[in-house]
């Protein structure tokens, strides 16, 4: 009697079990699928995401069809901006590392009427949201600054940002204040654009490659880079810049013309 008595006992007891483990199973799956949804769309910020698609946008406010030129870049929370193409995260953090946007009209730059396309006058301040961004490539372009420098100066902003590619766009002078602040460039590439007389020296501390081919900087330039401190390649093609260098740091200084 007693034995049974107890038998019961232990019987209830392991059914009570059974009932902890599968509540237990129950929570394990949910904290599987908590931790899924945190993790597996980590891939994008919601900042990140409307700083893109400001970009698109105004990629559709220049009568082009953004949609063709940006098909993954559609404008849905649940969409991983990391997925997009042209746009690169890292992967542990997902935050917008590198992000592609050389020829986003995709002509064939190779063509003569790519020479002849119509300047955008681009806001970059949409991309000051992109604060882990380390590569920005907007070659071929045709980009210029919107009202002065008003559309440009916030670029600074972008503090981790050591590779900036602007060649073939129409960018002047006005810009290089807000590049100069960029603390973190290391190469920056100005091939053809609109610069011309001198090169400020405030700023560019940590920058070791500048290209200035295909503009109109004076040989007063010379001395201002030669100021720079981390400054080891200097690409100076089509410049017609004469006269001999002053600063012995520098590695490698490509100055033949085309
Ligand atoms: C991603 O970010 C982490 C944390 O900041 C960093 O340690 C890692 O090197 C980054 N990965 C790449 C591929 O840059
Ligand atoms: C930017 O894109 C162009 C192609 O459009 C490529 O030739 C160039 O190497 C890229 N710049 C960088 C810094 O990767
Ligand atoms: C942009 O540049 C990359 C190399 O940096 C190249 O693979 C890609 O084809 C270029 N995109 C366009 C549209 O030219
Ligand atoms: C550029 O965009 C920012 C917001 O992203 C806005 O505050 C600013 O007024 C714009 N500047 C110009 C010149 O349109
Ligand atoms: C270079 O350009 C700057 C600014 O336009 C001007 O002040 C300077 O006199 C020019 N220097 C030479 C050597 O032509």
């Amino acid at each position: 009697m007693n034995i049974n008595k107890g038998k019961e006992w232990w019987m209830g007891a392991s059914h009570f079990q059974m009932e902890l483990a599968n509540i237990a199973k129950c929570l394990l799956l949910g904290v599987v699928i908590l931790w899924i949804q945190i993790h597996g769309n980590k891939g994008c910020f919601e900042e990140e995401r409307l700083a893109l698609l400001d970009f698109k946008a105004f990629v559709g406010s220049n009568g082009f069809d953004a949609d063709h030129l940006l098909p993954s870049w559609i404008d849905d929370p649940t969409s991983n901006c990391c997925k997009w193409e042209r746009v690169m995260c890292n992967s542990t953090t997902g935050h917008v590392t590198k992000l592609s946007l050389n020829n986003t009209r995709q002509y064939d730059i190779k063509s003569s009427s790519f020479h002849n396309e119509n300047t955008w006058y681009v806001n970059l301040s949409m991309f000051q949201q992109l604060k882990e961004l380390k590569t920005l490539n907007l070659s071929y372009n045709n980009f210029d600054c919107s009202i002065d420098d008003q559309g440009c100066e916030k670029l600074s902003k972008l503090k981790k940002l050591e590779v900036l590619d602007l060649t073939w766009n129409r960018f002047n002078n006005i810009i290089l204040p807000s590049l100069g602040a960029l603390i973190s460039l290391k190469t920056l590439i100005l091939d053809h654009n609109k610069m011309e007389g001198s090169f400020p020296i405030q700023g560019f501390q940590r920058l070791e490659e500048l290209d200035l081919t295909m503009n109109s900087f004076n040989n007063s330039i010379l001395s201002s880079l030669a100021a720079l401190p981390s400054l080891n390649t200097l690409i100076l093609a089509s410049s017609y810049m004469k006269g001999s260098f002053p600063n012995q740091g520098i590695v490698s200084i490509i100055n033949d013309y085309y």
